[in-house]
Order: structure tokens, then C-alpha cells, then sequence
């Protein structure tokens, strides 16, 4: 296990180039499975969950290929195998993305149930209803959901639960409707980046998709999807990482290969507290002077603020001239970071979804233990402004989601070094 050792206080400056996104690469990957062409993903980021995902389609009978630094191969192989097990599936819970694909193109799907996650409670009710709704019979059994269907039928689905919609839910759901006989209608589809691009990814594959990008998607089936070659958006939680690390440490910051147009609700936030952020020629630009302002924000789907950007706001928010409240919408337990950043001098008090966040002038390095990946990276930026030094343990988080994080930082002039930790 590594660990982060950060020396606070230097002022960010400079270029940075955003990566892939993670979160549209995975579901791509699993719709791999829906042919038995190969497809040639680019912009993909070398990261441990991507990892995951080979090994589970290496656990699917097929094979994952980097073919260079950016592009990877995804060739079906033996379509044989039907199930997903269960050391790969509790790594990573996008892992639940291989079972509208297995059901659609091998009739029958195989997947464990994911378990608990430290971001709270994440049921999977819809994927299964969605997945009903098309006619497969699906049952939960020792511990794994098995989903079986000889041809699925198109069908009207309404697939919004008490937190809104769902962002895998929705990418089980359409994968699957693309090879269903007639039309499916998903209704409170998720409508964020990532979804939009796995519908493009689709697309590429010969599936007949309208709506894409509004809460109503209508899916028209087909026989089969051919292989592809895509090249996959950037990724906005990294990006929108960068800008409140730009923010938070007063710094200026250039964003190579970001979509401010991905980013609004962040940017409002961010215009609110202070920031400056603009588009500057092939950059999106972060410059920071002042003490950020107090504000509220609340996380909501999306193009509602992200909540995979919350512990990262929260870091920022912790240094505001006042009280700010953050709200969280999404995941009402995700709020792991709050008695870390406590440890570094923050003023943080969490009541239910909430949490009210008293500002102070400055914080205090300290020794922290990173809960997840988002709650990792706001660790890290606390650490990039805190006095003295921070050691952020357990960084295995952070490698998930973000590639090179420490190198991209101290090119732009972090102090921030990976050590073995015991
Ligand atoms: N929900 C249900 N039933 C379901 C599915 C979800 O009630 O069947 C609830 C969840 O408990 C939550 C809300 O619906 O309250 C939204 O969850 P969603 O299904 O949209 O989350 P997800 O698809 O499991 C993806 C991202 C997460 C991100 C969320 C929300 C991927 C691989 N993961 O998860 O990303 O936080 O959407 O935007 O796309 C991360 O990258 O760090 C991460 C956790």
C-alpha cells in the first residue's frame, strides 16, 4: 500500500492534460459484449478499475488489448461463459455493467452482487426492473443476480427510484434494448456526459438510438451491433478535480482536453465562491486569488452538481469567508471525508444528508486515511493548502479513478510524493 506525503502550500501554475473518462470507458468496455467484432476504444485511461474490467471480460472468455498509450482492443473470444464472479465484482461496482450485455448477446447473465460500499447503501433495484420489464426473468441467488431471457422484447420503462435516476441502470437498460426485438422507451434515463457518449459508443456499433442526452431515450432493436473504433470524452470529475485544486490553492491552472460544457453547474458554484473559470483557446482555465466565499451547493443528477465533485468542493469550502451548507442528493451517506478533514483543522459538522461547513482561515497537515476515491482526492487538495505536512495513507482509492494524479500535480508545482506505506 502507498501512501501520499504532500508539503502544503505552493501555488498551482500551469498546463495540465485531463485523461479519458473512466466512467465512460467502463460501460463501453462491457458493451464489448454485444458483438463478436472487435472494438477499438481510444482516450481510455490507464487506471485499476480499467484493469478490472479486462480481467472481467478475461473472466467472460474475451480479451482486453492496449494497443498503444491511450487505445485499447476489446475482442469477445469464447462466448461461452456467463458469469461475472464475485473477487472481480466487489473490486468495483461498474462490474454490473457486463449484465444487460450478457443477457442481450448469450441469453443468459451471471453477475454477484456487488455488496456494501463505503459511499453508502447502492441498491440495484432498477437494473433489475429495467431488465424485467424487457421480459428476462431475473432472480437473486447465492449471491449472484442471474438473468435469463431467450430474446428480449422492447418495452416503456420508468426507471426513476427515490434518488432519481441511475447512471449504470440506465447503461444496463439501453445495452440491453439495443438487441431487443421492436422499441424500448426509457423513461428518467440518466442524461449525464458518460451515458450520452456509451449511447455514441452504441451508435458506432450499429444500435438505433434516439433522445440521447435527454430523459427519454428510445431505443429501436436490431439483430446485431458490429465492432467500432471510438474515442471516449474526457473526464469531468477529473477535470472539475483540477479546477478546485487550482481554486483551492489560489494557483492557475490551464485544463488540456476538458469540456467546460460538461462542467456548468460546477463552474456556477465555482463563479459563486469566487473562481475565475473560462474557456482560453484549447484550455478551460482556473485563476484564483482571493479567500473562496461561503455558498450552498447540493448534488443532483446531472446537469445538476456532480456528487463525485462534492468531497472536493467541501475541501474547498472548508476555507470560506463563512457557513456554507452542502447538500448531498445523490449518496446521503457519502460524507466519509468530513471527520477526516476535521483532522486537518476543518469545522465541519454533518447533520443527516447535510453538512454545514463554518470556514476557516487556514488548515493543519495532518496524518489522514483516504475512505474512497472521491473522498481521497479532497484529502489530497486539503493537503495542497494545509500548513505543514499531510500524509494521505491508503492512495490504492485514489489510483481508481485518477491517473498519474501526484505526477500531474507536482508538474504544475505540488509537493506531493507516493512512498510505500506500511
Ligand atoms: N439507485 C437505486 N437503485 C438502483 C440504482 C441506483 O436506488 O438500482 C440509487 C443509488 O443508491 C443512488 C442513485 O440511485 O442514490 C444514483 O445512483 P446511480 O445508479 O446513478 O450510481 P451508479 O450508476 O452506481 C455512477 C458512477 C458513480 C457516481 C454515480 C452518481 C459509474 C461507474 N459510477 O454510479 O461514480 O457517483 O453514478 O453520479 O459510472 C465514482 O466514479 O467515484 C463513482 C462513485
Amino acid at each position: 500500500m502507498d501512501k501520499f506525503v504532500i508539503e502544503g502550500g505552493s501555488r498551482l501554475e500551469g498546463r495540465v492534460t485531463i485523461s479519458g473518462s473512466k466512467n465512460a470507458s467502463l460501460p463501453m468496455m462491457a458493451a464489448s459484449i454485444l458483438t463478436d467484432e472487435p472494438c477499438i476504444i481510444r482516450n481510455v485511461p490507464r487506471l485499476a478499475d480499467i484493469r478490472t474490467m479486462s480481467d472481467i471480460l478475461a473472466a467472460l472468455g474475451g480479451g482486453v488489448e492496449r494497443t498503444d498509450e491511450t487505445t485499447i482492443e476489446c475482442r469477445p473470444g469464447d462466448t461461452s461463459e456467463v458469469t461475472a464472479p464475485y473477487e472481480l465484482v466487489s473490486r468495483m461496482r461498474a462490474s454490473v455493467c457486463v449484465l444487460g450485455p450478457l443477457l442481450a448477446r448469450r441469453k443468459k447473465a451471471r453477475v454477484s452482487l456487488p455488496g456494501g460500499c463505503v459511499i453508502g447503501l447502492r441498491p440495484i433495484d432498477l437494473h433489475m426492473k429495467g431488465l424485467r420489464s424487457l421480459g428476462a426473468n431475473v432472480y437473486v441467488e447465492h449471491g449472484y443476480i442471474i438473468a435469463e431471457a431467450d430474446r428480449l422484447k422492447g418495452a416503456e420503462i420508468y426507471l426513476g427510484g427515490a434518488f432519481g435516476s441511475s447512471v449504470t441502470g440506465t447503461a444496463n437498460v439501453m445495452m440491453a434494448a439495443t438487441l431487443a426485438e421492436g422499441r424500448t422507451v426509457i423513461e428518467n434515463a440518466a442524461c449525464e456526459p458518460e451515458i450520452q457518449d456509451l449511447a455514441r459508443f452504441l451508435e458506432a456499433m450499429g444500435a438505433r438510438i434516439s433522445g440521447i442526452g435527454t430523459p427519454r431515450l428510445v431505443v429501436e432493436g436490431v439483430e446485431e451491433l458490429g465492432g467500432c473504433e471510438y474515442e471516449v470524452i474526457p473526464d469531468r470529475i477529473e477535470a472539475g478535480t483540477f479546477l478546485f485544486a487550482g481554486a483551492i490553492t489560489r494557483g492557475d491552472l490551464h485544463l488540456v482536453n476538458a469540456r467546460l460544457d460538461h462542467l456548468r453547474a460546477v463552474v456556477d458554484r465555482l463563479h459563486r465562491i469566487g473562481i475565475a473559470v473560462y474557456q482560453k483557446g484549447d484550455a478551460v482555465c482556473v485563476t484564483a486569488q482571493d479567500r473562496p466565499r461561503a455558498v450552498d451547493v447540493t448534488t443532483l443528477p446531472y446537469p445538476g452538481f456532480p456528487t463525485d465533485l462534492q468531497a472536493q468542493c467541501m475541501a474547498l469550502l472548508s476555507l470560506g469567508d463563512g457557513i456554507s451548507v452542502l447538500t448531498e442528493k445523490i449518496y446521503p451517506d457519502r460524507f466519509m471525508h468530513v471527520a477526516e478533514l476535521n483532522r486537518m483543522a476543518a469545522n465541519i459538522r454533518k447533520e443527516g444528508a447535510t453538512s454545514i461547513i463554518i470556514g476557516v482561515p487556514e488548515l493543519s497537515g495532518a496524518q489522514v486515511m483516504a475512505s474512497d476515491l472521491r473522498a481521497s482526492a479532497a484529502l489530497v487538495l486539503a493537503g495542497l493548502v494545509a500548513k505543514g505536512t499531510t500524509e494521505v495513507r491508503r492512495v490504492y482509492h485514489i489510483d481508481r479513478g485518477y491517473e498519474r494524479i501526484e505526477e500531474k500535480l507536482r508538474a504544475v508545482g505540488a509537493r506531493i510524493e507516493r512512498l510505500p506505506d506500511k
